[in-house]
């Protein structure tokens, strides 16, 4: 059992870089903002959260079930990028501390770079570039092609795979997609029944689609086989989606007329590690170092989308697209108090909590409660003179885990 007392000031620590704007955004709800250039880990990062209510990080700064134990006062965690793996998402909720991510924000940045390597691709620019740079001066026409009227296949049709549809469309591409659940087709891309039928229609073949058991190489040598010869293969999704040594031999041997991939099965740690291919110097073909989502725009957004959804919980409450919390948005009731409460999901609790509130005399005057397995969290709205009486009563009781009281 755990009951916060809510300061008079909230901390928050943005570690690993965040974009300012998202300390523009904390501060101006009154937080008190440290911002960090680097990751932290272990013992240094869990004694920095010492009196921080907000942590927030990207990829590099590992939260794990110690850290989280030792602190004392996290409410809650952003997560300024789309993967939480780095979080141990399971121990955060079972500390009533929800996770909030940024799905959608660098989206626009992989589909204008996947739509530029279409292009790219189809007239040939990175060899070209290539051997002017080195002196020398190859005119040519051979190879080179509009991609207008072309046909571009894209696998997994989710946020990226749909915005580059919409975008393919607008130069004048014909769009087909292959989705395991079915999408609502955007403009006039037309979904197909099966991977095979995309490939043997399709002159570029784009892959969007997510980390999971199938698609761990789910692009081999009977995959590529099946492409159109001298169609061209795209991925910036996730490294293990292509097996690397078979698109290599396609390419060699011409069977297919290029490739960009922006991902890699391993990937250096840092800038100034080196990196390694079987890709590395074949023809047509572009390498770019997992820069799919890096853009200063895409940054920017990330720190408005995960900076919003940190000052809308501290506000309110609300987890609205937490990745690992109870979904809960109540608009305010106006002169009331708000009191969180994330409780054990076990038998009695809100009978608990009600009796409390009965017993203080005190009316609801709205009240939200949302379960998962593990845990119930519930936001309730009570007059302002017996608010603080209830909270102290109910983070007292042994199933509550945390326990908030909004002004
Ligand atoms: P999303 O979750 O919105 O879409 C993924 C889609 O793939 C969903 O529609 C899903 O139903 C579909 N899918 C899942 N398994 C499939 C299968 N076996 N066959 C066909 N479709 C399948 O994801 P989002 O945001 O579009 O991201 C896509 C990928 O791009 C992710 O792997 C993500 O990690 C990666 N990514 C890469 C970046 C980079 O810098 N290169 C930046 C951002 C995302």
């Amino acid at each position: 059992m755990t009951a916060v007392d809510e300061p008079k000031k909230l901390r928050a620590l943005l570690l690993e870089g965040i974009s300012p704007v998202a300390r523009d955004l904390l501060a101006a709800e009154g937080l008190e903002v440290e911002l960090l250039p680097k990751a932290l880990q272990g013992d240094e990062l869990a004694a920095k959260l010492e009196g921080v209510h907000l942590l927030g990080i990207r990829s590099k700064t590992h939260v794990t079930r110690e850290v989280l134990a030792r602190a004392a006062d996290l409410v809650v965690l952003g997560c300024f990028c789309i993967g939480t793996n780095q979080v141990d998402l399971e121990a955060a909720k079972a500390g009533g501390v929800p996770v909030f991510n940024a799905p959608f924000s660098n989206t626009r940045s992989v589909a204008e770079l996947i739509l530029s390597e279409v292009i790219a691709l189809s007239r040939r620019l990175g060899d070209f570039s290539r051997d002017v740079h080195l002196g020398r001066w190859k005119k040519s026409a051979a190879g080179s092609h509009e991609v207008r009227g072309k046909t571009l296949g894209i696998v997994g049709y989710g946020h990226i795979g749909s915005q580059v549809g919409v975008l393919a469309e607008a130069v004048g591409m014909r769009v087909l997609f292959f989705d395991i659940t079915p999408k609502l087709p955007m403009g006039n891309n037309r979904p197909v029944a099966s991977l095979p039928e995309l490939f043997g229609e399709s002159d570029f073949v784009t892959l969007h689609v997510p980390a999971t058991p199938q698609t761990k190489e789910m692009i081999g040598e009977r995959e590529l086989a099946a492409m159109r010869p001298g169609a061209c293969l795209l991925n910036a999704s996730r490294g293990n989606v292509v097996v690397i040594p078979a698109l290599a031999r396609a390419l060699a041997e011409m069977r297919l007329a290029g490739a960009a991939i922006d991902v890699y099965p391993e990937e250096p740690g840092g800038n100034s590690d080196g990196f390694e291919s079987e890709l590395r110097g074949l023809s047509n073909v572009i390498l770019t170092p997992h820069v799919g989502g890096s853009t200063e725009e895409a940054q920017e957004a990330i720190g408005r989308e995960v900076g919003s959804s940190l000052a809308r919980f501290l506000a309110s409450g609300a987890t609205t697209h937490a990745v690992n919390f109870p979904q809960v948005e109540l608009p305010k009731t106006p002169a009331a108090h708000r009191i969180l409460n994330v409780h054990q999901n076990v038998p009695g609790v809100l009978r608990d909590i009600n009796r409390i509130v009965s017993d203080a005399n005190a009316n609801i005057e709205a009240q939200v409660l949302a379960t998962d397995p593990q845990v119930g969290y519930l936001v309730m709205d009570l007059a302002r003179h017996l608010s603080a009486e209830v909270h102290e009563k109910v983070a007292a009781l042994p199933t509550s885990i945390r326990t908030r009281i909004l002004d």
